[in-house]
């Protein structure tokens, strides 16, 4: 019974956007409505400002704070929320992808200026992937911005997703006067207030009732009863089920930086989102309530002091409850293992925990047992699935400057691709080792941390290749013909399945078309 209780209690999610549309801002206003942290401004922000040209102390700096804000947990009404922290820098964008597999639900906040904006809909697609489940928080409505309608329609159409604003902003920039809340039938009228959490806000079941213009003038008023007309009429009423399946996402509008529209994102999140959801593994779906813990590593941090290798794998707990100083079944290793130190996190804090539910993140001290995607239980033998790996967009050949230190350079390379860095593909003949990322930033940090933590000796050299596809096929022979007519471009993943690399979005359409016995799939997971 306690067992159900926990997990009914919990609600993990991330925050997606694309960069700059206000995710840090809303995350911090979220923690500070959940008493986590006291003031604004005490979540850092962990943005990359640099691209291109490296700055090696900026990227320690980011590893540091990312593993303090990798899961921010608070508690509010009741719930236990936990926030997964997902990279914004588009170079990071592999690291949030497979965060997303480890979240029950999301928060898309998008800029009202800016609209849909391109990582956003990379994001999305991922989302879309598993049905999770989405509610859209459009912000910066304190600035002129796209009117409203044309945005739900621009999400609609450029996010595939169904929309259904349970909240109606009363003008914009200079004008806005405040949010309507379909959901509740109130006014939250606006206020600029970057602080503190304070809202006025007026109950208004007849939006008749002539208080209204006199609250916000008569004209706006006027408007806001016939799009509230219009609303009501074009999008079905609100149903929770076709948000639980990701059919529909729900819209709020807001200012997060003036904490105004947050509170209401935050009780609406808490009243629908889900709780825990199961996983499906090679074996069999496992629910939340199954007596017996599991869990699997969908992030893996190297700890910033060089001179210990020591790392945090993150584990999301599935099913079962998770104890300290229990020995579990390390799955892909065959091999038991236990944790005297797991760790949870609250905001800036760490602390050991005892036990964890399922829905919760911990960290486990790692010397280097865990990959990414691993799975761990209390004996039973599966595999969680669903945390692919995703085609890289940018490939650079990496070569050993010193023969003397090929031994540190394999060591180096295969720890940093089991924390999922980047991606490495073998070539033929000779071995050599193509890096996929999905962004340049990444090799500044390889190249970095293969120097100084593992002395080894090396550069990179671009490799003109767009994409990387898995490739399968049912015949054999049609397979190998396929690896014969294109030798130059086949390669091994780090699991030896077949890749190919593409030189061209074009090249790719011509080999689809020419050996159609062959499939080409986008990420690494296919069965
Ligand atoms: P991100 O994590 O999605 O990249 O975005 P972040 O929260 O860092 O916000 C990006 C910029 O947008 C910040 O300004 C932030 O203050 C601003 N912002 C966030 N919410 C709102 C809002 O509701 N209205 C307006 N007008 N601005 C908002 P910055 O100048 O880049 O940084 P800062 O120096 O102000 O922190």
């Amino acid at each position: 019974m306690k067992h159900q209780t926990e997990i009914e209690k919990r609600r993990t999610f991330g925050i997606i956007s694309h960069p700059d549309a206000g995710k840090t801002t809303l995350t911090e206003k979220l923690l500070l409505f959940g008493g986590a942290i006291q003031t604004a401004g005490a979540v850092k922000n962990n943005k990359i400002k640099k691209t291109a040209t490296s700055d090696f102390m900026e990227i320690e700096k980011q590893r540091g704070i990312s593993v303090a804000t990798s899961v921010m947990a608070f508690k509010y009404n009741g719930k236990q929320i936990n926030i997964l922290d997902t990279p914004g820098h588009k170079d990071f964008a592999e690291d949030t992808y497979r965060t997303l597999t480890a979240v029950d639900s999301v928060i898309l906040v998008i800029d009202c200026a800016n609209g849909v904006e391109a990582q956003t809909e990379k994001l999305m697609e991922v989302c879309r992937m598993r049905n999770t489940p989405v509610i859209v928080f459009i912000n910066k409505m304190d600035r002129e911005g796209k009117d409203p309608f044309d945005l739900l329609d621009e999400i609609e159409s450029k996010l595939n997703i169904k929309v259904r604003p349970l909240a109606w902003p009363i003008g914009m920039g200079d004008r806005f006067k405040g949010v309507y809340n379909i959901y509740d039938e109130n006014l939250n009228l606006f206020s600029a207030n970057k602080t503190k959490i304070s809202d006025e806000v007026v109950s208004f079941d007849d939006l008749n009732n002539p208080e209204l213009d006199e609250l916000i003038g008569e004209e706006p008023a006027e408007e806001l009863r016939s799009e509230l007309d219009l609303i009501n009429g074009v999008y079905d009423d609100f149903d929770p089920e076709t948000y639980l399946s990701g059919e529909v996402a729900p819209v709020f509008f807001g200012s997060a930086v003036n904490n105004f529209g947050v509170k209401e994102l935050l009780d609406a999140f808490v009243r629908i989102s889900p709780s825990p959801r199961g996983r499906e593994t090679d074996v069999k779906k496992v629910e939340p309530n199954d007596n017996k813990f599991s869990g699997f590593v969908f992030k893996i941090h190297a700890n910033l002091d060089p001179k210990h290798r020591d790392r945090i794998a993150f584990l999301r707990i599935v099913s079962g409850k998770f104890e300290r100083n229990t020995f579990y079944q390390h799955i892909r290793l065959g091999k038991k293992l236990k944790f005297p130190n797991p760790t949870s996190f609250m905001a800036q804090d760490k602390s050991v925990v005892d036990e964890a539910f399922p829905g919760d993140v911990v960290g486990l001290y790692d010397s280097g047992n865990f990959k990414i995607g691993d799975t761990l239980t209390e004996g039973e033998v599966m595999n969680f699935v669903g945390i692919p790996s995703f085609a890289p967009e940018i490939f650079q050949e990496l070569q050993n400057l010193d023969p003397m230190k090929s031994k540190q350079l394999d060591k180096g390379i295969k720890q940093l691709m089991d924390e999922g860095v980047a991606q490495l593909f073998i070539q033929q003949p000779g071995n050599r080792k193509i890096v996929g990322t999905v962004g340049q930033l990444q090799f500044d940090v390889i190249l970095h941390r293969l120097t100084h933590e593992y002395g080894a000796k090396c550069s990179f050299t671009p490799k003109n290749y767009h994409t990387a596809c898995w490739i399968t096929s049912d015949d054999e022979a049609k397979l190998k013909d396929f690896m014969r007519a294109k030798t130059g471009n086949i390669a091994e993943d780090k699991d030896g399945n077949l890749v190919f690399l593409a030189e061209t979005p074009f090249l790719l359409q011509m080999a689809e078309r020419d050996y159609p016995d062959i499939t080409f799939h986008k990420t690494s997971e296919f069965k």
